[in-house]
């Protein structure tokens, strides 16, 4: 089987003595189209936003569970570089382009998209003049409530329907991280990911709680259509390769079809295991 050679290759001359953040590139826009018209904020001065995202319940995060599930970037350790690597980059990336909407994504299951996205969170969260949201749009498999232990009922798939109010569905950790999480799957999610409510939804809620960055986890492109169907929402998309898995045609392929849509800000080689002690990278949060 070809094996992400290749990409391997890149992450490897894209290095430069510093620690692996396995990102293969940060990349300038790719896709020189029109940009999505973030919605007007409409709580604009700093205190009332302070405010509005105090009243979004907290829970405070079980470190042991955290670190079961390899989220380690909640606080400042060897496990958390790459992931503040990243964070520096895509934070520069968004800032550049005026973008707030970052989706994770990747070709096939399993190669890291939700632990991605949730370390990324964490890394962004411990810099406390951004305020970020999460929104778990794998409504067909969510594992963030899960991952993050969260006992109370919440279904965002419900608010992006306009069934319920959004904030019933929300939940915070320290001041400035919101997950819009579903507890449960929810049907039909590619027809509801493209409808216009969904849309009008999300937009609402940018433009209310105006996060500097939204990350939105998202099923595998090779699984459904539900990713596809979205990526016009967004500013942009991280696409995960699962080293010695996946294959260089299938990045290329996919790779593609993402920039077809959307502009491709990175490839971040995830689970690699290749490199020598010396160069102090493996698996992201094999501790
Ligand atoms: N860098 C890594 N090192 C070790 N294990 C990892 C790494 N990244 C992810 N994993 C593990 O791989 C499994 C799949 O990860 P995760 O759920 O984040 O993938 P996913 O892409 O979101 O999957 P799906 O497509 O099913 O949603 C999990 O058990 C996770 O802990
Ligand atoms: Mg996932």
């Amino acid at each position: 089987m070809e094996r992400i050679q290749v990409a391997i290759e890149k992450a490897r001359k894209s290095r430069d003595g510093s620690q692996e953040p396995k990102t293969v590139n940060m990349r300038e826009k790719t896709k020189p189209s029109e940009k999505r018209a973030a919605p007007e904020t409409v709580t604009s001065d700093e205190s009332a936003l302070d405010a509005l995202w105090k009243e979004v319940p907290s829970l405070q995060p079980d470190a042991k569970r955290l670190h079961r599930n390899r989220i380690l970037a909640y606080r400042s350790c060897p496990e958390a570089a790459p992931y503040d690597m990243m964070r520096t980059k895509l934070v520069q990336q968004l800032r550049k382009n005026d973008w707030r909407r970052v989706a994770i994504t990747s070709d096939a299951a399993g190669s890291g998209k939700t632990m991605t996205a949730l370390n990324l969170a964490f890394s962004l969260a411990r810099q406390s003049d951004l305020r970020i949201m999460v929104v778990d749009l794998d409504m067909r498999r969510p594992s963030m409530v899960r991952i993050l232990g969260i006992q109370k009922h919440v279904q965002f798939s419900e608010a992006l329907e306009e069934r319920d109010p959004p904030e019933e569905h929300l939940i915070r950790y320290g001041r400035n991280l919101v997950f819009a999480l579903n507890s449960g799957s929810a049907r039909h999610s590619a027809e509801l990911l493209q409808g216009i409510t969904a849309s009008r939804v999300l937009d609402d809620l940018e433009a209310r709680y105006a996060p500097d960055v939204m990350i939105f986890d998202t099923p595998p492109l090779s699984s459904s259509d539900d990713t596809l169907a979205f990526l016009d929402q967004i500013d942009c998309a991280l696409l995960l390769v699962e080293a010695e898995k996946t294959r260089a045609s299938d990045v290329d392929k996919c790779e593609q079809e993402l920039a077809a849509r959307t502009n491709v800000i990175g490839v971040v080689l995830n689970k690699c295991r290749y490199l020598e002690r010396s160069e102090a990278y493996g698996y992201y949060g094999a501790t």
